[in-house]
């Protein structure tokens, strides 16, 4: 099937690749020249397990270029620019209508298309995408056959590559049986998983076939809002409950274990720690607020949710400044950049926030990741802490050293070599990622989240 991705970001480069592989015709496009070039040269432009083995493997297959080819005959447009945050908290549609105006202008008389949103887009935009194609093609007298549906995209950064090959379900939100037609046929490889799994990216074992849900376009773009809202809110939630722990002696880990086994509840999403960041809970949340309020809507639990996240980053400044008492020319050590572990996504970084916030408070700061240095160097270079290629190097002088990524390398750190370098003895572990034990006998002293 000819499938054409329009943005190659985390979700249009996974997604393309993938289905790249499981047999489609696919051509990504992206307006940034140096994205192409990189893609086009096999060079993977974000870090995510198994894309770099993926991308070699559809390499001469995969088309990657700055303009849309013309769209003629059947196809399907994925539509997977960034909507970032307006100012009033809604979602931006700045580059999602540019990406509709770009796909008008290339579709060809007789085409028959389904042009779909996986970007994650406000209630409504299915039919104000198709607004904008009709209205395009009306200008320029072409006769064509486009359906305009809603596909959001559940995939998590970290392992972006895995959930595109084996998602928990797809959601196609379709006002027409033929959209929903083409849509399940480009996904049959993956709904009946008949593809031979990458090297790279293994079939899970007893993965069960994904559900396909199909719906209206409304309910599948509230669909998406409404995922990470609750999301966001379990991890809210629990720290939350971790604040509360910390007064009362409790040991939020033992509350979130014992909880998480009703399996009402779950597990996942279930860890106290310095909140959620990333590209999507914020921005989504905030547009999700927005939009409601427009409705007449009050989203009391989202807003709670938002407001919870950002008190828990400065939770984590205050805690620091409890032990170390003046934060003012004290050496703090961040260790973990990226949003979290597994990604070298920066956008919305709890990192970022502490080092406002510690700089603010007249700490030096330095900071270490595995991945994220080249993302950070390039995107902050205003950033006021120093970056560090080794834990060793960043634990130099330090006064405390901050957990603030849940890397998995930052499980089995040797922390006596660590407090060697340090001036001080304390080790904030702001994702709960580690355990007393680990420092015993080191001379550090542990303090984690809610334990
Ligand atoms: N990142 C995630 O984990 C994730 C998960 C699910 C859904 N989403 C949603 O998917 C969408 C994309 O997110 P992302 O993280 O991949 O964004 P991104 O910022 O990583 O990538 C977007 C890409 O689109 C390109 N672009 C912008 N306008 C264009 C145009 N007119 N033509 C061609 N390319 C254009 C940009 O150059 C960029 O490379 C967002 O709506 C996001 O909320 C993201």
């Amino acid at each position: 099937m000819n499938v054409t991705i329009i943005g190659t970001g985390y979700v249009g480069l996974t997604t393309g690749t993938a289905l790249s592989y499981v047999g489609h015709d696919v051509t990504c496009v992206d307006i940034d020249e140096q994205v192409v070039a990189k893609l086009s040269a096999g060079i993977p432009t974000i870090f995510e397990a198994g894309l770099a083995e993926l991308l070699a493997d559809v390499q001469g297959r995969m088309r990657v270029q700055t303009s849309i080819p013309p769209l003629a005959g059947r196809g399907v447009v994925l539509i997977a620019v960034g909507t970032p945050t307006r100012p009033d908290g809604d979602a931006d549609l700045k580059y999602v209508d540019q990406a509709a105006k770009d796909v008008a202008a290339a579709i060809q008389p007789g085409a028959e298309l389904v042009v779909v949103n996986k970007s994650t887009v406000p209630i409504g935009s299915a039919h104000h995408v198709r607004g904008i194609i009709d209205r395009a093609l009306a200008q320029r007298g072409v006769e064509a056959t486009v359906h305009v549906a809603s596909n959001p995209e559940f995939l998590a950064e970290g392992r972006a590559v895995l959930d595109s090959f084996y998602p928990d379900r797809i959601v196609i939100g379709a006002d027409h049986p033929d959209a929903i037609a083409m849509l399940r046929e480009l996904y049959a490889p993956i709904l009946e998983q008949t593809f031979d799994p990458p090297a790279a990216t293994p079939r899970p074992e007893r993965y069960p076939l994904p559900s396909l849900i199909t719906t209206s376009t409304a309910s599948a773009e509230l669909t998406k809002y409404a995922a990470n809202s609750f999301l966001a809110t379990k991890i809210s939630f629990i720290n939350e409950f971790a604040g509360l722990a910390e007064r009362v002696g409790a040991d939020i880990t033992q509350v979130a274990r014992a909880i998480g086994l009703d399996e009402r509840i779950g597990a996942r999403f279930l860890h106290a720690g310095i909140g959620w960041g990333g590209s999507c809970f914020g921005k989504d949340t905030r547009a999700i607020v927005a939009t409601a309020a427009r409705y007449g809507q009050p989203m009391q639990i989202v807003q709670s949710t938002i407001d919870v996240n950002q008190r828990q980053r400065q939770r984590v400044v205050e805690k620091l400044q409890d032990h170390l008492k003046v934060l003012r020319g004290t050496t703090v050590g961040l260790l973990g950049l990226s949003f979290k572990g597994g990604t070298d996504d920066l956008r919305d970084a709890p990192a970022l926030t502490l080092i406002e916030l510690l700089d603010a408070r007249g700490a030096v700061v330095r900071a270490h990741d595995p991945i994220a240095i080249p993302h950070a160097r390039a995107q902050y270079p205003e950033l006021p802490a120093t970056l560090h290629d080794t834990v060793d190097e960043l634990a130099q002088g330090c006064d405390a050293l901050v957990v603030v990524t849940d890397w998995n390398d930052y499980r089995h750190l040797d922390w006596s070599a660590l407090a060697e370098h340090m001036r001080g003895t304390l080790v904030l572990d702001a994702r709960n990622l580690l355990s007393a034990q680990a420092l015993a006998g080191t001379g550090l002293q542990y303090v984690g989240i809610g334990r």
